[in-house]
Formats: C-alpha cells, structure tokens, sequence
C-alpha cells in the first residue's frame, strides 16, 4: 500500500462543486456501491473503502482484489431526472475514469464497450452503475469504479475472463488519492454535461477512447450472439453495430468483445 486513502489529500486535489462532500472512507465493507445504496442519500457523495467483502462487478460477477492495492469507489448521485435522459451515464463514467488517468498518470487508456478501461489490452478500471427509480424518474444512481493499482501478476485470480493489469504493473504513479481526485473532477464535467442534454460532448470523447469503434466485433445481447462491424455510439450509449446481411443492431446491453 502507498499512502492510506486521506480525505484531506483527496480535497487538496478537487475542483469539483458538489462531488466530495462528503468523502467517506471506511475500512472494511461489503460493496461500497451497495453501501451507498443502502446507507448514503446526498448528492455527490463519495463512498471509498481499503476493502469490500463482496464486491460486485458488472452482469453479476464478483469483483476482488486484496485490501489496500485499489482504488474501490463508488459516488452517489440523486439525479431526479427521467430514466432516458440517464441512459448514458455508465459511458459517462468510463471516460471519466479513462481522462483522469489519463490527466494523473500521463498515459493513453482505452475504452471497451461500455466502459472497460484498458491500458495495453488488459484491463485496469471498471465501472458498475446502479439506479434506484422512482416510476420512471431516476432517484439514485450509484458510480461504482474499480481501478487496479498496486496488484502484482500473481495477485490476480488465473480465470479471470479479460487479461488485467494494474498501474504498478505498467510503471504509473500509485498515488491513489490523487488519481482518485482526477477521477471526480472529470465525473462532475461529465455528469453536468449529461444533466444539460449535452450528450454529444460525452459520446464523441468516448468513441476517441474507443478500441473497437469500426472493428469486427462479437455482441452477445438477450442470450443471441452476433458478429458485426462497430460502427458507431448512438446517443443513449447504446453501440451501433452493422451485421453481414445488412442488419444495424443497437446493442445496449451484454457484452461485446474481439473475435477469436
Ligand atoms: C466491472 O468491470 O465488471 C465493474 C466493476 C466495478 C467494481 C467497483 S469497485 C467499487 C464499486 N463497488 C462494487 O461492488 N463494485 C464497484
């Protein structure tokens, strides 16, 4: 572990407006997404912790990693508006985590649909969004984001589905509490442009990012799976995909990888 994760430190690095306050940092918890969930009601809120017993990934996966080597974050957001206008929020965060790695750690990541963030082909961060409506007006919505510091080769479990990798791994600064600082302020540009409607500064920052964007692609949606060329991210982050027989797919859910 480097330095223990400090609020204070976290607050020398903000220039958000609401995003911070407060920022809770606890030992040991389950999920800090089903904590916040649960426990926290207030709008920028930020919910950190050294170790979660039962971390979620996303399509129901765990997400693991030893206490101290990561960044576990999740950020509570009561957005009060209707679940369309929400929709693109999980791309949202992904390139936010990818720009504040980009802007702490001086690197280029990539994006994979939806927001897998990759460094070198394997992959460092991921991003579990979590709502709570209220009929079709988004109540809570719940930014979890996992990003892999400190971890060694050997600390990653072998069956892992995508090869990962941590920014010790790759020679990048470990200063969790700065990347962690980075991270939220581009969250706040990024949630503030999605609550204005100004989806196209958000979709056309994430296709720079992307490592798929028009390449041959697997989508697996509703238990189908097709092949098609990625041709573009429609405006609720929904992947545009164009099969062989002349098919445009809009993939809004699943998975979408590589070909073998
Ligand atoms: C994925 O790539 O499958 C998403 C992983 C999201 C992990 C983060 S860690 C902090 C927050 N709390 C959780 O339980 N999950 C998210």
């Amino acid at each position: 572990m480097d330095q223990p994760l400090e609020a204070d430190i976290i607050r020398t690095g903000l220039r958000t407006r609401f995003i911070g306050e407060p920022i809770l940092i606890l030992h040991s918890v389950d999920s800090t997404n089903s904590y916040a969930a649960r426990d926290v009601a207030l709008h920028g809120a930020v919910v950190l912790a050294e170790h979660q017993t039962a971390g979620k990934g996303r399509m129901g996966r765990d997400w693991s990693s030893p206490a101290g080597k990561s960044i576990l974050m999740s950020v509570v957001f009561l957005p009060e508006q209707e679940i369309g206008s929400m929709l693109l929020m999980t791309i949202a965060c992904g390139v936010a985590v990818a720009e504040g790695l980009e802007q702490v750690c001086g690197v280029k990541p990539g994006l994979k649909w939806p927001n897998d963030v990759l460094l070198k082909g394997r992959k460092v961060s991921g991003v579990l969004v979590e709502s709570q409506l209220a009929g079709s007006t988004v109540a809570k919505m719940t930014a979890g984001i996992g990003v892999n510091v400190h971890q060694r080769r050997e600390e990653f479990p072998e069956n892992l589905r995508h090869p990962a990798t941590s920014l010790a791994m790759e020679g990048l600064t470990t200063e969790r509490n700065r990347i962690i600082a980075g991270i939220l302020n581009a969250l706040e540009v990024r949630y503030n442009q999605l609550t204005a409607g100004s989806t196209q500064a958000i979709t056309e920052s994430w296709k720079r990012y992307s490592l798929q964007l028009g390449s041959v692609v697997v989508c697996r949606q509703n238990g189908e799976e097709f092949r098609g060329v990625f041709t573009d991210l429609a405006r609720d982050g929904a992947a545009v995909v164009h099969t062989p027989d002349g098919a445009e797919i809009l993939v809004n859910s699943g998975e979408i990888r590589a070909p073998e």
